[in-house]
């Protein structure tokens, strides 16, 4: 009798679907979009390509379709799930030392601007895919909101002047840049309208022949013309060669909340589950605060020494998944931290330093079915490349600089590392970026961010805050802190540590180093299954747009 009560429960637990749908993005006309698509009877995946191509358009410093991404899906009828890669690959035409000098030192630069940066992009290939296997609509209606956007135009906002002052010397290098997303060759007012009518052209490509709009043709053809003006190495080889890849989420446990996130070639799903694993064995609710970030620092500090030395693109190098996210190797992790004592980085084997990248997406989206995708998508730096291929308004990666230039380059204790994640010919940087769901008997939680190697303790402490049930807007409020095993400091938000704990964190030996802007744009959903309540939440350090719709 109780176990059929309970057989019964869960089916009808299963049953439930969210009242709403939500959408949380990084601009308030790439979530119209998602909604737009929604309304025109598309599901939660059919939404993820509008609101990803129009991003494509309207934030075109974050993401775009000469970038790429990973979008985590979860299928509600089957629940079915699975991590859609879409990350740029290596060009075939390159190899392990192309940013070095002949002394074998680093070029500054040349992984970061202009056309030799730039990996093969894949969300062309992945947009096309997610629409085709998932969605049950046509590409010509879940791109037409992009379309729209790129020919009518979008007005500059604060945030846009801010990341255009960060790359606007590089930008002004590229004519062609320079013409589409500044205004005479300056930041463009607040209020600008870009109009985009190539970007158009290429996306309406894309809604007519898919992935063949953008892989073959008259578009592949201006877009390999134009990088290889631009001193880059593409060929039509790569573009046909391009492949979207199906990969198995990272699952992993922590207080009894499941949770899934990106699996290599992002190193997000597997460092979250290590550091979870990790403070599993704490109870951090009964400690003081400092106590606690403490813990958290050091738990963080030993998964990013893991990710620097063993990660890499899955398809090149072994990567010990089973391992890393078993729970008896975060004993061992664990056993080694002390609470009265910040561990030096140095006294961890060391690796070289990987580099953060400054500006990418994030959304999330849940439909009435219960379908869901969170989804990070990357150009890598701000305007990325700032290169852009003529004729094609497609702004290209930077990508390439997600490798290590350099790795097997001995560090300051004669240490090797890196070398999982050294360029080869067609294979992917690594990445840090965690699209992630969170989910309990009686909620499910949907998050995400841009912001480099911040990015994974971002999504951490979003779900320490979840654990502790708090609201979706406090996850994406609370200011935040930082390590990253190198630099061998705690990086913080002002907000994120008073003084006093400040001074705690010193006394135990900790270095601090508060950062002078905030960072992250987190976008996330809660549910609350058990009154079918919908919460949705734009990180306050952007202009997103989250909010929730009845369709
Ligand atoms: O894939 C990565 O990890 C980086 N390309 C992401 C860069 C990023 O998030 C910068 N954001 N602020």
């Amino acid at each position: 009798m109780v176990l059929l009560f309970a057989f019964i429960g869960s089916a009808q637990a299963q049953l439930k679907t969210p009242s709403v749908s939500a959408i949380a993005s990084a601009h308030p006309i790439a979530t119209a979009a998602g909604h737009e698509v929604l309304a025109a009877g598309g599901n939660a995946f059919d939404a993820a390509v509008a609101v990803s191509a129009t991003l494509a358009v309207v934030e075109p410093a974050g993401s775009g379709i000469g970038g790429g991404g990973f979008w985590l899906l979860h299928r509600a009828e089957d629940n079915f799930q699975t991590m859609v890669d879409g990350r740029e690959r290596a060009p075939l035409a390159a190899h392990r030392d192309m940013y070095l000098d002949d002394d074998g030192a680093v070029i500054k630069g040349l992984s970061m601007n202009g056309a030799l940066a730039a990996g093969i992009p894949g969300e062309p290939a992945a947009l096309v895919h997610i629409a085709e296997k998932y969605g049950r609509l046509p590409l010509s209606t879940s791109l037409a909101p992009a379309i729209r956007a790129a020919r009518d135009g979008f007005a500059v906002d604060e945030r846009y002047r801010k990341l255009v002052g960060f790359r606007l010397k590089q930008m002004q290098k590229d004519s062609e840049t320079a013409t589409i997303f500044l205004h005479n060759n300056q930041a463009p007012a607040v209020g600008h309208i870009i109009k985009q009518p190539d970007l158009a052209n290429t996306l309406a490509a894309i809604a007519s022949n898919g992935r063949a709009g953008f892989y073959s043709g008259d578009v592949a053809e201006k877009l390999i013309k134009g990088v290889h003006q631009g001193g880059g190495i593409w060929s039509q080889q790569d573009l046909d060669e391009y492949q979207v890849l199906e990969r198995q989420p990272i699952r992993g446990n922590y207080n009894g909340i499941r949770i899934t996130s990106a699996a290599p070639p992002s190193s997000g799903g597997i460092a979250l589950v290590t550091m979870f694993n990790i403070l599993s064995g704490f109870e951090l609710d009964k400690m003081d605060e400092a106590t606690r970030i403490h813990t958290i620092v050091e738990a963080m500090r030993r998964a990013y020494r893991d990710r620097a030395e063993y990660l890499g693109d899955p398809d090149f190098v072994d990567i010990p998944t089973d391992k890393l996210t078993h729970p008896f190797y975060a004993d061992g992790l664990r056993n080694s931290i002390r609470l009265d004592h910040a561990t030096a980085s140095s006294n961890l084997p060391g690796v070289v330093q990987n580099s953060a990248g400054q500006d990418t997406t994030h959304f999330s989206v849940l439909d009435q079915e219960g379908n869901r995708v969170a989804a990070t998508l990357s150009i890598n730096y701000p305007f990325g490349a700032t290169f852009t291929a003529a004729g094609t308004g497609v702004l290209l990666n930077n990508e390439m600089d997600d490798f290590s230039a350099k790795p097997g380059a001995p560090n300051a204790y004669g240490l090797v590392g890196a070398e999982a994640n050294a360029i080869a010919p067609g294979k992917r940087p690594l990445s840090s970026m965690s699209p992630t769901f969170l989910e309990t008997d009686d909620r499910l939680a949907i998050l995400g961010t841009p912001g480099g190697s911040r990015i994974i303790t971002m999504v951490l402490l979003g779900a320490l805050e979840f654990a502790a049930n708090k609201t979706a807007a406090d996850w994406v409020s609370r200011p935040r802190f930082h390590h990253q095993f190198l630099p061998d400091a705690i990086q913080f938000e002002a907000a994120a540590l008073t003084t006093a704990q400040r001074a705690e964190l010193e006394s135990l030996g900790h270095q601090l180093k508060a950062t002078n802007r905030q960072y992250g744009n987190m976008q996330a959903i809660l549910w609350h299954k058990a009154n079918n309540q919908i919460e949705a939440a734009s990180d306050p350090r952007g202009n997103g747009k989250a909010d929730t719709y009845k369709h």
